[in-house]
This record gives C-alpha cells, sequence and structure tokens, in this order.
C-alpha cells in the first residue's frame, strides 16, 4: 500500500489527538477520519460520532466511506475483537487481534506467558476465588500486589502495604469476575518501553516515564497518568538491550509460535530492580499520555511505519527520533479522577501554540455550537514541549499552561522532577 489512503483513526483522547496530528502529516494520508474524536481531533480529521465499542458500526462506517486503514488507539476494542472483524472484513487495521491482546486483557494470561518464555517478571500465583486467595496472602505477608485478572479502567492493583489491606483487596478485586493474581511486591524506579511489532519483528521506539498520582509530589489517588515525559534517562541503551532481548523479543516470537502473532505497539511497564528491569505489565497499544512526547519527538513518517507493522515488513524499517526531550502537563477537569466538572469555557491555546516547540493535544473537549472549546471530561488538555533538556522542555510546557484559561482545570506543577535537575 503506497498510495494516497483514506484512513479511520479509532479513539477519543489526547492519545488519539497526537496520533491524528502525525498521521494527518503523513504524505501517505489523503483522508482521515476519527471515531468519535474531540474538538482538537476535528482541526487534524473528520469526525464521526461511533463509539470505539460499536464494532459492527466501526466496520460499515469503514466499508461505506472506502477506508484503506484503520488504527485502533484504546484498550477495549482491541481485546473486544475489533482488528479481527475489520481483518475479516477486508479492511486493514493497526493493531493487534483479540487473541494477542490478552498481553494486556488478562493478567493471568501474561503472567502464564511470561512464565512458559521465561521473561522477567514478578512471582505470582492466579485464583478462582478470593478465599484461597487469602490463604495465600496469609502465607506470604506484605507488602503484596493483588491485581483483578481483566481490564479495570486502572482500577484493577492494588499495591498492599498490609496483610489486612491486601485482603480486603483480594474481597474487592473478586467483584470483577474474571479472577485473581497475587504478586510479589517489587521494588524500584518504574519506566514505560515501546515497540512496534508486525508480528515477527519489533521495532524499539522509545522510552517514557509517567506520572499516575493526581498530586505534587506523587500523592493522592490513581490517575490515567498526569504526564509524561520521553526519553527515560534511567532506561539507559543497555536496559533497553535488555528489555528488548528478554521481554520484547522473546514475547514476540512466543507469541507467533502459540499460533497467536502479535501486530501493534507492545508498551512494556517496568520496574528498574536492583536485580535488572523486571515486566511490570503489558499494553498492546500506546500509553496516554506516554504518546504525546513520543509524537513530538518522531522524525519519520509514522503512517508509513504502522503499515508496514500491519504488512508485516518491519525488517530493515527504521525510525528516526530527535533527541531533545518531550514533556507533557495534563490539565485536568477539578474532581478528577472522581467525578470531574464539566461544561467550563477553555481559552488560550492559541496563545499557548505561539511557541512552536509546543503543541496542545485535547483529549475531553468538545466544541459548543457558538464556537467555545468546553471540557468534556477528566483528562482535558496535554500541553506537550520539545527542549533539548527535560528543564527546557519543563520550562516550555509550562510556560505554554499559564496562557491556558480555564476556571475548573489544574494540573502537577511537577512533571518531569526525577530528570529536571540532572542536566542543570
Ligand atoms: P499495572 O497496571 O499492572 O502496571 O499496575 C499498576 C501499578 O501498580 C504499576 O504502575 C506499579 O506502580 C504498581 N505495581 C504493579 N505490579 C507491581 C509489583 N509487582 N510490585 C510493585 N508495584 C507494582
Ligand atoms: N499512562 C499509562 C497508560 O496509558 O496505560
Amino acid at each position: 500500500m503506497v498510495a494516497p489512503m483514506r484512513v479511520l483513526l479509532v479513539g477519543s483522547g489526547g492519545r488519539e489527538h497526537a496520533l491524528a496530528w502525525a498521521i494527518a502529516a503523513s504524505p501517505l494520508c489523503d483522508k482521515l477520519f476519527c471515531a468519535p474524536g474531540n474538538a482538537g481531533i476535528a482541526n487534524e480529521a473528520e469526525c464521526v460520532p461511533i463509539n470505539v465499542l460499536d464494532t459492527e458500526g466501526l466496520v460499515g462506517f469503514a466499508r461505506e466511506n472506502r477506508v484503506d486503514f484503520v488504527v485502533v488507539g484504546p484498550e477495549a476494542p482491541l481485546v473486544a475483537g475489533l482488528v479481527d472483524r475489520l481483518e475479516a472484513a477486508g479492511i486493514a487495521a493497526f493493531g493487534p487481534s483479540a487473541a494477542a491482546a490478552r498481553l494486556e486483557g488478562s493478567k493471568g494470561f501474561m503472567k502464564d506467558f511470561c512464565a512458559r518464555h521465561d521473561i522477567p517478571t514478578a512471582a505470582y500465583r492466579r485464583f478462582s476465588d478470593a478465599e484461597a486467595a487469602k490463604d495465600f496472602i496469609r502465607s506470604q505477608g506484605a507488602p503484596i500486589v493483588v491485581k483483578a485478572d481483566g481490564l479495570a479502567a486502572g482500577k484493577g492493583v492494588i499495591v498492599a502495604r498490609t496483610i489486612d489491606e491486601a485482603l480486603a483487596a483480594a474481597d474487592a478485586l473478586q467483584r470483577y469476575g474474571g479472577g485473581i493474581v497475587v504478586e510479589e511486591f517489587l521494588e524500584g524506579e518504574e519506566a514505560s518501553f515501546f515497540a512496534l511489532v508486525d508480528g515477527r519483528t519489533a521495532l524499539p521506539l522509545a522510552s517514557a516515564q509517567d506520572h499516575k498520582r493526581v498530586g505534587d509530589g506523587d500523592t493522592g489517588p490513581n490517575t490515567g497518568g498526569m504526564g509524561a515525559y520521553s526519553p527515560a534517562p534511567c532506561v539507559t541503551p543497555a536496559i533497553a538491550e535488555e528489555v528488548m532481548a528478554r521481554m520484547i523479543r522473546p514475547t514476540v516470537a512466543g507469541m507467533a509460535a502459540e499460533g497467536t502473532p502479535f501486530t501493534g505497539v507492545l508498551f512494556a511497564g517496568l520496574m528498574l530492580t536492583a536485580k535488572g528491569p523486571r515486566l511490570l505489565e503489558y499494553n498492546v497499544r500506546f500509553g496516554d499520555p506516554e504518546c504525546q512526547p513520543l509524537m513530538m519527538r518522531l522524525e519519520s513518517d509514522l503512517l508509513t511505519a504502522l503499515v508496514a507493522a500491519r504488512d508485516g515488513v518491519l525488517d530493515d524499517f527504521a525510525l528516526r527520533w530527535r533527541d531533545d526531550t518531550a514533556l507533557c502537563v495534563v490539565l485536568a477537569a477539578k474532581g478528577y479522577p472522581g467525578d470531574p466538572k464539566k461544561g467550563g469555557t477553555i481559552e488560550g491555546i492559541e496563545a499557548a501554540e505561539s511557541d512552536p516547540a509546543v503543541k496542545v493535544f485535547q483529549a475531553g473537549t468538545k466544541r459548543t455550537s457558538d464556537g467555545r472549546i468546553v471540557a468534556d471530561g477528566g483528562r482535558v488538555l496535554g500541553v506537550t514541549a520539545l527542549g533539548r533538556t527535560p528543564g527546557e522542555a519543563q520550562r516550555r510546557a509550562y510556560d505554554a499552561v499559564d496562557k491556558i484559561v480555564w476556571e475548573d482545570g489544574f494540573c502537577r506543577r511537577d512533571i518531569g522532577w526525577r530528570v529536571v535537575g540532572r542536566d542543570a
């Protein structure tokens, strides 16, 4: 496929705005649709109101609108089999099959897979019932980690400091219905590593780190991510090579050998322990907000790379990246991660983007009939900046944040604290 393409992007978050921005700039892209999109994505694509889990609606839309290539952003439609359905209908799609998406969709599957292929991860046991999990927890002691097996929108993991907390977690997580995984507690610095996979070959993309807690100093409840930057200096070239050799390549080979080859983005959540990197989890898609800094750093054409991954021709493929750091500060609506305040008017996006090193990616936004941009979700904007150093990227991002006028918004003021100062 080299002729100009009609592309459909599925999703509506900041990750999808970053993907839409990169795909729309591709010489391969003739027309870009996004389902359902948001007010920012509407600047890059024609948004169509189809839910990401409306598989038949998406397949029908792609067929009727002669879509050549579909890019799926979030995990839920991947786990539900959207790529399988599109491919069966003769529409090329980027992302894993439902069988391959189990690497994210089932923690039990992922842990058993790692055990079969000797991939370094936390020791674990799987349980179908909470009482057995609780006996095991009592025998192990704390700290200990308790996880729901299936997708739980970021609420399925409890890092328990005490046995009582772990026992309560086993009861609470049983409600998700899919079984429980109890894991060894690992200590170290967390980082993320992304690879593009075509079923047989894995191309390393980049490293990143995010900030999951809502408050400054990494305090308060967990969120989907309040900010992120790339690269993560703690992922040294030697660690990146170890992650490729001990995790990513054995995963790609193992999935192919088991008859469920993996195609798409493989996102490894890592704990850098004193004994070396350990795999905490796999995601089968770009991270949000990690994708926003990744797209700012990518110099090569994204769409060409995604098509090559889908077509199984990543061998000999190379991507160019800016050496710069890209750093994203998330602006969220007051109340997030609980009940976010919706409807407030947001101004100043253009002013924030007056610095050419800054891009404001939109997540939970919509445009009103009188042309205003209003908040329509928890995480609302991802103000992302490039800099020669982490400090420069951070300064530019917060200068841009300060030009945004939105009464109901807040952000962390310390995104990048682990890496700013290292370069002073
Ligand atoms: P997960 O969704 O599996 O990545 O877990 C969410 C978060 O829980 C991770 O980002 C870690 O901060 C923490 N976590 C998960 N597993 C472990 C573990 N085995 N030891 C320590 N922390 C963990
Ligand atoms: N920011 C973490 C994720 O996308 O899962």
